[in-house]
């Protein structure tokens, strides 16, 4: 049996790898797909290939992951619950697509990953692999088989599997990184400081406060302070200097697609940036009912992405949708960072719905006395109204 292994490198896919070997007899290929993370590409190959995977995939997808998730997030604005940039949500489906491509041309039976059941992560990778590939088998160890920490442990240590102790669990890529586990399992204890490496202290954040442009081109940004960036390259950029003002922590109550509560702390000091200056963006760029609505369509398509759902049809609907608007939305924001505080200071755009003849109040080509009809009529009805409603 031939068995493709999404591989992290980490104790629960390493004591997978080898499981999937001595239960199942299988010959195992690992999958490692790069979407960003820090880690040290060369050594999860040597280590799966030492634990006894017959062959090693390191698959770099950064410049996808940016162009065709992140970039789509940002003009969908996409915050679930109003918080979560979906960091670790949106790689899933990349990260299953390109293990399904692996399974495929190595003409495997089965794909095996590490989620746990009570996560969001098993529902996006079984459903993507299931969409694409009905036919393959799916295997979850850790849920099918119920291990448990403890257990894998003393396994790992039994097969010479190095284990490192570990307190959170962590999850990282180019758009945030979400922190889970330890303490943060109590939602009343505030995150120590050792769970953050992307962003400083706020408190200890330089004094002096950083503005930078950033230049948007049909709702995806393209440069930052005039110098044009590739977009891996641009997020890097930010993630760097947000995280250098304590920009981009986030500490919050979730609620997973299964119905459990979560806390869950993320850094995600990019995402923050771009989706608060990209929204502002629009709000210069787009018509008040433009904006109510693409509120919802938003808040839709960050749900779809949260619950495992890129490959539905409405996905790709919303995102037409969104498309069709992005087109004008070009321009560029100047943005403020200080002390764990973003705010955007400036923006311009040619297609500004903005007017400074038509609204200031030094010099202005409107006709005041076009307001005097208008209201008779706009608050014709409520005013009739509420005389039938004295007399009731
Ligand atoms: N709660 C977040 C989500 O569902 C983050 C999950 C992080 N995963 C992890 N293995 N630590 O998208």
């Amino acid at each position: 049996m031939k068995i493709v292994l999404a591989y992290s490198g980490g104790l629960d896919t390493s004591v997978i790898l080898k499981l999937l070997k001595e239960k199942l007899s299988a010959e195992v290929i690992t999958v490692t797909v790069d979407v960003g993370q820090p880690e040290d590409f060369t050594a999860i190959e040597e280590k799966a290939l030492k634990l006894g995977a017959i062959k090693h995939y390191t698959i770099d997808v950064k410049e996808e992951f940016a162009r065709d998730y992140i970039f789509k997030a940002i003009k969908a604005n996409a915050l679930y619950d109003n918080l979560y940039p979906l960091s670790t949500a949106l790689s899933r489906p990349l990260i299953a697509s390109k293990v399904v491509e692996v399974a495929l041309r190595e003409d495997a039976e089965a794909i095996a990953h590490g989620c746990t059941g009570k996560g969001n992560d098993q529902i996006r990778f079984d459903i993507a692999i299931k969409t694409l590939a009905p036919h393959i088998k799916i295997i979850a160890p850790v849920r099918d088989w119920g291990l448990s920490r403890e257990w894998e442990i003393e396994y790992a240590i039994k097969h010479g599997i190095p284990v490192k102790s570990k307190v959170y669990s962590i999850d990282e890529n180019l758009w945030g990184r979400s922190i889970e586990g330890g303490v943060l399992e109590d939602p009343t204890v505030e995150p120590p400081e050792e769970v953050f490496s992307w962003t400083v202290n706020p408190n200890r954040a330089p004094e002096e406060p950083q503005y930078i442009d950033i230049s948007f081109e049909k709702g995806v940004p393209v440069a930052i302070n005039d110098v044009k960036l590739k977009p891996v390259e641009l997020i890097r950029q930010l993630n760097q200097i947000a995280g250098s003002h304590g920009v981009g922590r986030v500490d919050m109550i979730e609620n997973r697609v299964i119905g459990l509560k979560s806390r869950e702390v993320y850094e995600v000091p990019g995402a923050l940036t771009l989706i608060t200056a990209h929204k502002d963006l629009e709000r210069l760029i787009l018509t008040k009912r433009t904006l109510d609505f693409k509120e919802i369509i938003d808040s839709e398509w960050a749900k779809l992405v949260y619950q495992g759902l890129w490959f539905e049809p409405l996905r790709e609907a919303l995102d037409s949708f969104i498309e069709t608007i992005e087109s004008m939305v070009t321009g560029v924001v100047r943005v403020k960072l200080h002390r764990g505080s973003i705010s955007v200071v400036g923006r311009s755009s040619p297609y500004a719905l903005y007017d400074y003849e038509l609204i200031s109040y030094f010099k202005s080509i409107f006709d005041q006395k076009l307001s005097i009809g208008f209201i008779e009529l706009y608050g014709l009805q409520a005013m009739k109204a509420y005389r039938h409603w004295l007399n009731k």
